[in-house]
């Protein structure tokens, strides 16, 4: 039986919810797989804010750091947005990633047949959409320096954030891009803003030259605000998309509502050793928490893509997509996804539904 220590981030809002569906999911997969997971809760977020008196406690970071990978929920909450910076729940998550080296965060965007007709485009726009959003994690403007607010001479405020890359960040995020593209179509769209930034100048520099090594992969180029518009006005053509944090950032929420719901798409943020983080796209939905109305399934998804990414299972993996397309099969929905003629359930009743289609997978 192999051994997995998860640390699991359950954080705000919807958070427990969710990730109580997926731990069960996990559990079952485990049975079926002779996988033997262990637990720990470790707190981030608001509720290591109430708890700690900070978003990010180190006791936390050498929990993660201790385990095989770490399963995150969502944090955040209106009420903490007038808190300081260094104390708001988002302030543990980037902590939380540069902690752990997790420079590469990958999003993938796809249609399922199911909810084709959740999607806010036309069917015939989004049929077929399946598009890989590679985000820069742990640089770029979220991270580099000068950055704060600074009293001028005039003693006027000035807002200040950098936005820099070094070759040796752009070289090794370009390179998990071109894996990536070339364990998909072979397509890779490198989105920047050269036309404007020195740093994306450089950007596209080293990706042109990293491409040398990938033959195989047809790069791409394309400035940011264009790709913000192809993506609603052609989707299709886009296969892996590589960027850095803040264009990744935006355009991985675009691409993410191409599919219809939010709630339905996972992410992995990987480094270049220890433990990969994995957590869905979308946040803690204070206004629904604790009522039974999310939508667990991007979590669940989360949990597989940590089984594939993180922990070398894929076959687990693919078991459990599996079974959130047969539960979809079935007309069974959440709140967000729902449509006509299809059957309405809460959290804990899509994670029930889940474990009979394990379940029945295994018969
Ligand atoms: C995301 C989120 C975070 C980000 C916030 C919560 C700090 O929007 O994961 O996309 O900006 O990276
Ligand atoms: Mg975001």
């Amino acid at each position: 039986m192999t051994q997995y220590r998860i640390t699991l981030l359950s954080g705000d809002g919807i958070g427990p919810e969710i990730m109580a569906v997926a731990v069960e999911v996990l559990k079952v997969i485990g049975q079926q797989f002779n996988l033997s997971f262990e637990f720990q809760e470790a707190l981030m977020g608001g509720v290591a804010i109430e708890a700690k008196g900070e978003p990010l406690p180190a006791e936390t970071v050498e929990i993660c750091k201790a385990s095989d990978a770490v399963l995150l929920a969502a944090i955040g909450d209106f009420k903490y947005d007038n808190l300081p910076r260094h104390l708001r729940p988002e302030t543990g998550l980037l902590g939380l990633r540069s902690a752990l080296g997790l420079f590469a965060n990958l999003r993938p965007a796809k249609i399922l047949p199911q909810l084709i007709d959740a999607s806010t485009l036309k069917r015939e726009v989004v049929e077929g959409v399946d598009i890989m959003v590679v985000r820069e994690l742990t640089g770029g403007i979220y991270f580099g320096q000068p950055k704060g607010i600074f009293a001028t001479e005039s003693g006027e405020k000035r807002g200040v954030n950098t936005m820099a890359y070094t070759e040796a960040e752009i070289d090794r995020i370009g390179r998990i891009a071109f894996e990536t593209a070339r364990k998909r179509w072979k397509k890779l769209c490198s989105v920047d803003k050269a036309n404007v930034l020195d740093v994306s100048q450089l950007w596209r520099d080293r990706i042109i030259a990293l491409s040398a090594e990938y033959p195989d992969v047809e790069l791409s180029h394309m400035y940011v605000d264009n790709a913000a518009m192809q993506l609603v006005r052609n989707p299709r053509q886009f296969d892996t998309i590589v960027t850095g944090n803040l264009f990744g950032d935006i355009l991985s929420d675009e691409a993410a509502m191409l599919t219809g719901s939010i709630g339905m798409l996972p992410s992995a943020s990987v480094g270049a050793a220890g433990p990969g983080l994995f957590e869905p796209v979308h946040g803690s939905a204070p206004d629904i928490a604790g009522q039974d109305k999310a939508n667990p399934l991007a979590q669940v998804l989360s949990a597989a893509m940590m089984l594939k990414y993180g922990l070398n299972q894929p076959a687990a993996s693919d078991r459990i997509e599996q079974a959130v397309l047969q539960v979809l099969d079935d007309g069974k929905r959440t709140g967000d996804i729902m449509a006509e003629g299809m059957t309405a359930l809460g959290c804990q009743g899509m994670g029930e539904a889940l474990i009979q289609a394990l379940n029945a997978s295994q018969a």
